[in-house]
């Protein structure tokens, strides 16, 4: 979603800014803008654009058409008024003196731009955000400044918000305020930064702190002041970023979705490896007390997209494992359906970047209920890991590509080490079981290798298909789950229709749109249910639709025997097989899209990480 990028230091600003933003544009947006402050002129200077960065950048000659060195830029995903050179950020107040970049929504915007306008202040955008500019340029009415404006600015606004804010009347600082919305302090030599996303200061600065909710902090050349909600100063503990620089970019592949599925061999062992010793389970840090756990009632798993679909996976395997009742919910639903979450509930709640924000507002409305939160999260100091009381991370290394892939394969390993560990406390499953699932495991990183080295026979498959219009998934069990993943891979990055179904349902519908061209993507991956996924095919297959089935290599003949194409997988534990299934349906929407023409890296309409509701 919407990027924020803030400068303040001794180069130049905007080629900086541009170049943060341009490490931001994964997030997914639709115009950008950067405001810098000129010594000389003694003013800001504003240049915005819709569309894509690189127009900005070549109307400002990649920054050295602009003069300064203090600045911010942004990245804009319109919510408040269609995406336009006006709606885009920064946005300013009447005098021009203040400059406004936002991410996030201020809900009672309405109500304070009627009062502004019945002040006489004229508007020149539909945003949201315009009303901050004009709020903080009418607090400074009496002379107040900056920050004292600022301050009460955020007394007024309601909503979600990450801001950066800077005045042409204090060019020796930069304010930035944090509510709901993520923004990341970086320190530099004889420089600051702020940043809704470390990738934008990578480059710049490794050392940077994360802001908390209600937090203000003002950037000088010097250093950075934190500030509570009542302005009382906080002290605030730098980190260092470990992430290789390398991680964010291309590295000679054409797109970051190919790139970042091809490393999830890699991804595995980093999730995996360090966390399996003498056949057991060892969980870094891990502070759940046993009794607390022996004590659990119920696990609720809280997710969003892709995170959702590997807590449905992790339902059939956890409920398998721990024999006590796991539900999963969407972040979205949660929150507004009164759920029966109390002491004795494990909330866990799964999410890639850690901001989404409806999986974050589950986590708060589980929280309140007394439930006790472990998340399974890949970035890093996001606000989901710092609001838990467990955090198991991923290891997935940036992800950068909106389609998710190597997070989503080591989401679902974390989640089922996490099984594993609890079975084990519990006492809910076998020792030798939990041991031949383990082993399995460390075999899987060269498994998935196998997998994707037959990238070529998918690629083949997509060739055949790549032009159907309606696409459906099924499965059973867990092959439904994968199902629902491989789904939405293909519809967010190739925009084909598809849908998932659990193919016992097929009967009671959906195969009334079965039909000579229709694409049946059949999952036979759960061996104990395999006959009756041959039935499905047959039943597909006599209507007239094409089936391209996916089960593993121990089978493949067989079904090879009715299914139009068959990818096989390597044989390993039923309970790991979606950790080698998803890479196929990975691939093939990725072909799909690349056959089709399509953005794949930033699918239209679609953000990296949804920080609005
Ligand atoms: C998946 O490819 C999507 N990009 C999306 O569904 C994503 O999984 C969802 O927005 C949740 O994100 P999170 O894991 O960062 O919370």
């Amino acid at each position: 979603m919407c990027g924020i990028v803030g400068y303040i230091g001794k180069e130049q600003a905007a080629p900086l800014l541009l170049e943060g933003l341009s490490r931001l544009e994964y997030r997914g947006y639709d115009s950008a803008g950067v405001a810098v402050y000129s010594q000389r002129e003694g003013r800001l200077n504003v240049h915005k654009a819709k569309g894509r960065l690189k127009i900005l950048s070549g109307l400002l000659g990649g920054g050295d058409a602009v003069e300064g060195t203090v600045g911010v830029g942004h990245t804009r995903w319109a919510t408040h008024g269609a995406p336009s050179d006006e709606n885009s950020h920064p946005q300013v107040s009447r005098s021009g003196k203040i400059a406004v970049v936002h991410n996030g929504i201020i809900e009672n915007y309405g109500e304070l731009k009627a009062f502004l306008q019945s002040q006489g202040v004229p508007f020149a955008s539909e945003t949201d955000t315009e009303v901050v500019a004009h709020l903080v340029e009418y607090f400074q009415q009496d002379g107040a400044d900056i920050l004292t404006a600022v301050g009460r600015c955020l007394h007024r606004i309601e909503g979600a918000y990450a801001l950066g804010i800077i005045s042409a009347d204090a060019p020796d600082q930069l304010i930035a305020v944090r509510k709901d919305s993520p923004l990341i302090l970086g320190y530099g030599e004889g420089c600051s930064f702020l940043a809704s996303d470390v990738t934008a200061i990578l480059q710049y600065t490794r050392r940077v702190s994360y802001m908390d909710d209600g937090e203000l902090a003002v950037l000088t050349r010097d250093g950075i002041q934190c500030y509570n909600h009542l302005m009382q100063p906080v002290e605030k503990e730098i980190c260092a970023v470990d992430w290789e620089i390398g991680a964010a970019e291309k590295g000679g592949y054409e797109h970051f979705m190919f790139k970042e599925i091809m490393e999830q061999p890699e991804a595995l062992r980093r999730a995996v490896f360090p966390r399996i010793r003498d056949g057991e389970v060892f969980l870094e840090d891990f502070s759940l007390p046993e009794d607390y756990i022996r004590s659990l009632r119920n696990i609720h798993i809280v997710a969003c997209g892709s995170s959702y679909h590997v807590g449905m996976v992790g339902k059939y395997n956890l409920e398998k494992m721990l024999r006590i009742p796991v539900e999963v919910s969407l972040g979205s639903e949660f929150r507004y359906m009164d759920p029966i979450v109390d002491g004795k509930t494990l909330v866990v709640v799964i999410s890639q970047s850690g901001e989404t924000l409806d999986t974050m507002a589950a986590l708060r409305e589980a929280r309140r209920r007394g439930a006790k939160i472990l998340s399974i999260v890949n970035v890093v100091g996001s606000s989901i890991a710092r609001e838990s009381d467990q955090v198991l991370y991923t290891w997935a290394g940036p992800e950068i590509a909106v389609a998710t892939t190597k997070a989503y394969t080591t989401q679902l390993a974390v989640l089922n080490l996490l099984g594993l560990y609890l079975a084990k406390v519990l006492g809910s499953m076998a020792a030798e079981d939990r041991r031949e699932v383990l082993k399995d495991f460390l075999s899987l990183p060269e498994k998935l290798e196998r997998v994707l080295e037959n990238k070529d026979g998918i690629q083949y498959f997509a060739s055949q298909y790549f032009n159907r219009d309606s696409v459906f998934y099924i499965g059973r069990n867990i092959d439904y789950a994968l199902g629902l993943e491989g789904s939405l891979k293909l519809k967010e990055i190739s925009y084909v229709h598809s849908e998932a179904y659990a193919s016992g349902e097929l009967k009671h519908g959906t195969i009334s749109l079965i039909e000579p061209g229709a694409l049946v993507i059949a999952l036979g991956t759960c061996l104990r249910l395999f006959d009756k996924a041959m039935s499905n095919i047959v039943e597909v297959k006599s209507r007239g639709g094409d089936v391209l089935a996916l089960t593993t290599e121990s089978r493949a003949d067989e079904m090879a025997k009715t299914a139009s194409g068959v990818i096989a997988i390597p044989d390993a534990h039923p309970m790991l097989l979606p950790l080698l299934g998803a890479a196929p349906l990975q691939l093939y929407a990725y072909y799909v899209a690349l056959m089709r023409g399509c953005d794949i890296d930033k699918p239209r309409n679609l953000a990296k990480s949804v920080t609005v509701e």
